[in-house]
């Protein structure tokens, strides 16, 4: 945490925020470009700066191969030409309603599809998909979004819990000329502005998907617009559909973001956010073919061993050689890794006296990993609770910084609270890598002296690291060295000041 001095400057935003009441009860404008763009989307919806955002890129050192990866399998895609669907310009994309009978049937819970839309490039720049690999942006992508309709009743109630949606994105390249997208596109002429809406007829949505379903990337991330809620487990098909020139130059050129109304027209093109910090999570993917020495997932056995040992076992052990275990990205180097192990303490470390240390302050029985871990003061009322709600999670938030009177804190604090969890919910599903500060949380109920042991040696192995990185990139990248990104705290937390109580809002992925 930073330093929580208010100026006078603070205080007065502040009251002009509490005076200024209901000013946002419609939701807070926001663009891709210009001053209400993605730098500012925080300022207003404080998750988009929070963790486990997207798109993010796809780095092949960030990639985990698990065997485990089913083929994505889709029901009820095929739709009837009965069926009508609403194609709509909501001025941030063009989006196409979905009924509830088509879902995702390879996932752990039932996901019934919503809608579909797209972010895509410009006439005259034509990359413009969120998610990347190694850095090469697409022409464009598709979103399928689905919403888990065996917890949740409709997507409204789905959108901000931790497990609430599945998004397929399917990443165009401009090719052969895709008769599938057509089926829509040609319509488009009819909801140029922002909130016009038509009726379509329906069509074989499974024919916009690629090919091949079973070769996926799959991560922990968010909405990639604002609220930028970090609710969407994201499933991205590797291999890319195409759409001609013609169809891409169509597309980019046909929409305005502004209203019919407007004296000015704002043409909508570009619409794709910029990648996100990896905030320490791997990508898993189902395929290895064409990726070189590429690491496989951990398997879940070996995920629990780790957590058990943070709270019940012998922390001293880890400190002294189950580091790279709980840090993977500390992937050890011959002749390196010798130097971390120290001398055991005898006596003072053995598995007798720590179990006795620990059944003193014992506050969790280890039946009860994975199931329920300590609760941040933050997080309030909702420790009962089995789910994730983000927006009552924001409301205890913002209760709590008020009472701090540290409201312009509320990008970090919300990271602060979200990260541990949303970090070791997605660990034990190995779509993430253990954090130092998700390590610290559950160190929590540990004696001071064998939580200091360890975190000091987790310190030390970092620095070792960053040294080693800095020795052989001339340019080391400290953030991702770090692993827990503080830099993409905004620079000024009084940007952050202009938030306004939490509500439902509009959203689009
Ligand atoms: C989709 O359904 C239609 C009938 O509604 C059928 O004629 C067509 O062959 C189906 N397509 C596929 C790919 O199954
Ligand atoms: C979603 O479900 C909730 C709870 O059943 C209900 O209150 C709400 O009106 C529904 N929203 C929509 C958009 O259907
Ligand atoms: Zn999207």
């Amino acid at each position: 945490m930073r330093s929580r001095h208010f100026s006078a400057m603070t205080i007065t935003l502040l009251f002009i925020i509490f005076t200024a009441g209901p000013l946002a009860s419609t939701g807070a404008k926001w663009t891709y470009n210009g001053p209400d763009g993605e730098h500012d989307w925080s300022s207003n919806y404080p998750f988009c700066g929070g963790a486990f955002q997207s798109p993010i890129d796809f780095q092949t050192q960030l990639l985990r191969y698990d065997p485990n990866l089913p083929p994505i399998q889709v029901q009820n895609y095929n739709l009837s030409t009965n069926e009508q669907l609403t194609l709509g310009n909501n001025g941030h994309s063009v989006q196409l309603s979905l009924p509830f009978h088509m879902h995702i049937s390879s996932l752990p819970h039932r996901y019934s599809a919503a809608q579909l839309h797209f972010h895509w490039g410009s006439s005259s720049l034509l990359t413009g998909s969120e998610h990347t690999v190694n850095g090469k942006r697409f022409a464009g992508e598709m979103h399928v979004v689905h919403f888990n309709s065996d917890k949740y009743p409709n997507i409204s109630m789905a959108v901000d819990k931790h497990d609430g949606l599945a998004v397929l994105g399917v990443f165009i390249e401009i090719g052969e000329f895709n008769p599938a997208f057509d089926k829509f596109f040609k319509y488009i002429n009819g909801i140029k502005y922002r909130d016009q809406k038509i009726q379509v007829p329906a069509f074989n949505i499974r024919a916009l998907l690629p090919v091949r379903l079973d070769e996926y990337y799959r991560y922990d991330g968010s909405l990639t617009t604002p609220p930028c809620y970090p609710s969407v487990l994201w499933t991205v098909f590797r291999n890319p559909v195409t759409i001609s020139r013609k169809q891409f130059v169509a597309l980019a050129t046909a929409l305005y973001a502004s209203y019919a109304h407007d004296s000015a027209t704002v043409p909508l093109h570009g619409n794709y956010r910029k990648p996100q910090h990896a905030d320490n999570r791997v990508i898993l993917v189902s395929f290895k073919d064409g990726l070189h020495g590429i690491l496989s997932a951990a398997s879940p056995f070996q995920r629990k061993q780790v957590i058990q040992k943070l709270l019940v076992g012998d922390l001293a052990d880890l400190a002294d050689e189950g580091l790279y275990q709980l840090l993977p990205k500390l992937s050890p180097q011959p002749g390196v890794d010798e130097k971390f192990k120290k001398p055991k303490k005898q006596g003072q470390w053995s598995q007798a006296t720590q179990k006795q240390q620990w059944s003193k302050n014992n506050v969790q029985s280890s039946s009860s990993i994975g199931k329920k871990i300590p609760t941040p003061w933050y997080m309030g009322a909702l420790e009962t609770d089995k789910g994730m709600c983000f927006v009552s999670l924001e409301e205890n938030v913002v209760h709590q910084l008020e009472r701090y009177h540290a409201k312009g804190l509320m990008v970090e604090a919300l990271r602060e609270v979200i990260f541990p969890e949303l970090n070791l919910r997605s660990y034990l599903h190995c779509r993430s890598n253990l954090d130092l500060q998700t390590i610290r949380q559950l160190i929590k109920g540990r004696s001071q002296d064998e939580a200091t042991e360890l975190e000091q040696s987790l310190t030390k192995a970092m620095l070792r690291q960053m040294r080693r990185q800095i020795k052989q990139h001339r340019k080391p990248n400290m953030k991702t060295t770090i692993g827990h990104p503080q830099a993409t705290f905004p620079k000024d937390y009084n940007s952050a000041l202009t938030y306004h109580s939490p509500q439902r809002v509009e959203w689009e992925d």
